[in-house]
């Protein structure tokens, strides 16, 4: 039997602000040594749910723990278990790199040394040993997501939380914030909770995706599980005239597993995209359906959400 507590653990949170509830009840369990993933849209309560995990607001309702401490409770415990990053840049930049490292360290009550030790180590890691005795106004957008993942890092923490740690980034930028993350994980041996808009950075990064929106985690599972429950291929299909009719012959179509209609496409589960793209169109002309786009791709995270929420998660 495994008696490892849970690194986080969340019964039915929920948070109401006047009319609007932000969170409207999540539960959420991940593993110590793991990477969790909250995904989802522009306002779907991921920094509302990272916020109440890590002390600064207060849930309405429900409970939650890391490393078994209330974070209500025991919100001083907590504080002591965690670090965390939000999504909207906080770096005094009149500061150097070094004295935002050296500065947190003395709000958590490190020795000199400590901070000496733990700042340069980290500095290293995050490659900005360079940059350290440079005014943070100098530093490009990639640079100040790094050192506030430094900054995060500072306090030795169990369970990392970084909201959006990507956002705004380009590729490169993205690409080299994933390695730190992996290998504090594999080295440090960190729990990690991101949230993320990317679907594709969920699908590369975590162990354990849950999909947000509208407040509640609506899907829920290890990225390959989720994506193989859609079928082997996906064909996307935009288009006007007849959709309805097109709809109705397609559903009945024997290899096709699951249709998910948005807004302005159709997205058909299938078993075999390249050998069935042909029918598809058949089909459509048949049905006075005019194609203007049509394409297979192996499933993705995206079309999870697709299936979920009859809405397009896009990636911006
Ligand atoms: N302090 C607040 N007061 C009122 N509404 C809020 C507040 N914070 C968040 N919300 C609302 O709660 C919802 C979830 O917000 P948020 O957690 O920031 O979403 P996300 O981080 O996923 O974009 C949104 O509709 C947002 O407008
Ligand atoms: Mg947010």
């Amino acid at each position: 039997m495994n008696m490892t507590k849970p690194a986080v653990e969340a019964r039915q949170l929920v948070k109401r602000y006047g009319e609007i509830t932000a969170v409207v009840g999540v539960d959420l369990t991940i593993q110590p040594n793991s990477i969790y993933a909250l995904l989802g849209p522009n306002g779907a309560g991921k920094t509302t749910t990272i916020s109440m995990l890590t002390t600064l607001i207060q849930p309405t309702e429900g409970s939650a723990t890391i490393a078994g401490y209330d974070v209500v409770k025991q919100a001083d415990q907590v504080r002591r278990q965690i670090g965390v990053t939000f999504q909207e840049t906080v770096l005094d930049d009149a500061l150097t790199g070094r004295q935002v490292m050296t500065y947190h360290g003395r709000l958590y009550g490190m020795s000199k040394a400590q901070r000496q030790t733990k700042t340069d180590e980290l500095l290293a890691l995050v490659e900005l040993d360079d940059a350290a005795d440079r005014a943070v106004r100098t530093y490009s957008g990639g640079m100040k997501r790094r050192l506030e993942l430094a900054r995060g890092l500072m306090t030795d923490p169990k369970v990392l939380f970084l909201d959006e740690p990507t956002l705004g980034l380009d590729p490169q930028n993205r690409a080299k914030i994933w390695d730190y993350i992996q290998d504090l994980k594999r080295r440090n041996g960190l729990t990690l909770l991101l949230t993320t808009h990317y679907m594709d950075e969920a699908q590369q990064l975590a162990d354990c995706v849950g999909i947000i929106d509208g407040g509640r985690i609506i899907a829920e599972g290890a990225p390959r599980n989720l994506i193989d429950q859609m079928g082997s291929d996906a064909i996307t299909v935009s288009g006007y005239g007849n959709r309805d009719g097109f709809l109705s012959r397609i559903d009945e179509l024997p290899f096709v597993q699951s249709v998910t209609t948005a807004e302005t496409i159709t997205q058909l589960a299938v078993d075999s995209g390249n050998r069935r793209l042909a029918e598809v169109v058949t089909l459509a002309n048949q049905s006075d359906f005019t194609i203007e786009d049509i394409s297979v791709a192996k499933p993705s995270l995206a079309d999870v959400f697709l299936k979920y929420t009859g809405r397009e998660l896009r990636d911006h």
